[in-house]
């Protein structure tokens, strides 16, 4: 047993000795997410048992069928969140309005927190991976009270996202502004996250595509010759194809073995699936602050100024070099 290892809340206290003005804020803020990831992780493990597998009999306001995992991990975020007196707005994939957390202003917590409570519920009953994924802003102006509008900031302005990965083992991986991105490793017998894997980067190139090809017909004339090439390349070997169906289990995979993974708009969905607040940028974030790259299409993910709180954008994430290879199709092939 490692009688000295680094725990999430040791290394963030540490970090911490780094800004001069830092309250502790941010450390209870991240407490709370803890304990949301721990409680999720443990309903994960014993949904067949508890038989809280199935729909839960409602849609969410993306339309999807919403799933009792889904609605307990939603309730979990929301009250570990909101009682934690650190945050004053919440977006959720599960909500269709933004969630303010009720307070007296001088009481107000600063930060607005982002998340998918629970991503690739299309996965739960094959037990495949599933995960949560996270973005935290400040309000703008401290002084003020929260505004709804608030909460629709750029990705470039978070201070730190990150996902948790309920998979063969639950794996928190934390991206800080400007001090990298972090692996922690969920031990449940001290119940603690125990740092794992430090300073994780993307790789530059890789050679695994994610993207769920079946929609292939639907697909711009750029984004099908790029898959073609992926397959069928000019030179050298053909790259792997790999797709989950779970961003964070795909993304997970992309940030340790490197490659890409697309969600691009096609004719059915023409802005494609994922939300910009709560999927898109939260892993835009890790991924850029891990070396990689994170596009749209046409521009930098973290820079959208979003319109809504539950847009979606396409999106072309991973290794660098393989996202602008990726573009250029576009550019070549889509821009004209
Ligand atoms: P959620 O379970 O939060 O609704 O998200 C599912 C998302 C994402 O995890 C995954 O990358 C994508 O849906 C898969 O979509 P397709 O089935 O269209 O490939
Ligand atoms: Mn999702
Ligand atoms: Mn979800």
């Amino acid at each position: 047993m490692d009688t000295n290892c680094m725990t999430v809340s040791r290394f963030i206290i540490e970090r911490q000795r780094d800004f001069p003005g830092a309250t502790g804020e941010f450390t209870t803020l991240l407490n709370s997410l803890l304990t949301s990831f721990k409680a999720i992780s443990s309903a994960v493990n014993r949904a067949g048992i508890h038989q809280i597998y199935g729909l839960a009999g409602e849609s969410n306001v993306t339309g999807d069928d919403q799933k009792k995992l889904d609605v307990l991990s939603n309730d979990v975020f929301i009250n570990m969140l909101g009682a934690s007196f650190t945050v004053c707005g919440m977006v959720s994939e599960e909500n269709e309005k933004v969630i303010r957390v009720p307070a007296p202003n001088e009481k107000q917590g600063k930060y607005i927190v982002c998340f998918d409570p629970l991503d690739g519920s299309s996965n739960i009953e094959c037990l495949a991976s599933i995960g949560s994924i996270f973005g935290i802003l400040k309000k703008p102006d401290t002084n003020e009270p929260f505004k709804e509008e608030d909460v629709l900031q750029s990705g470039d302005n978070f201070v730190a996202a990150g996902y948790t990965l309920y998979g063969s083992a639950t794996m928190l991986v934390l991206a800080l502004k400007n001090h990298g991105v972090h692996g922690f490793m969920y031990d449940p017998t001290i119940g603690e996250f125990v740092l794992t894997d430090p300073d994780m980067l993307v790789k530059e190139k890789g050679k695994i595509y994610s993207t769920n090809e079946g929609y292939f017909k639907y697909l711009s004339p750029g984004i099908q010759k790029y898959i073609d090439a992926k397959k069928f390349p000019q030179s050298g070997e053909p790259y792997g194809a790999r797709y989950i169906g779970s961003m964070v289990a795909d993304m997970h995979r992309t940030i340790k073995y490197g490659g890409i993974f697309m969600y691009p708009a096609n004719t059915k969905s023409p802005n494609g699936k994922l939300r910009l607040l709560y999927e898109c940028n939260p892993m835009a974030f890790i991924v850029e602050q891990a070396g990689g790259a994170a596009s749209n299409g046409s521009q930098r993910i973290l820079e959208i100024e979003p319109k809504s709180i539950h847009e979606r954008a396409p999106i072309f994430i991973g290794s660098k070099k393989d996202v602008e290879e990726v573009l250029e199709y576009i550019q070549r092939h889509d821009h004209n």
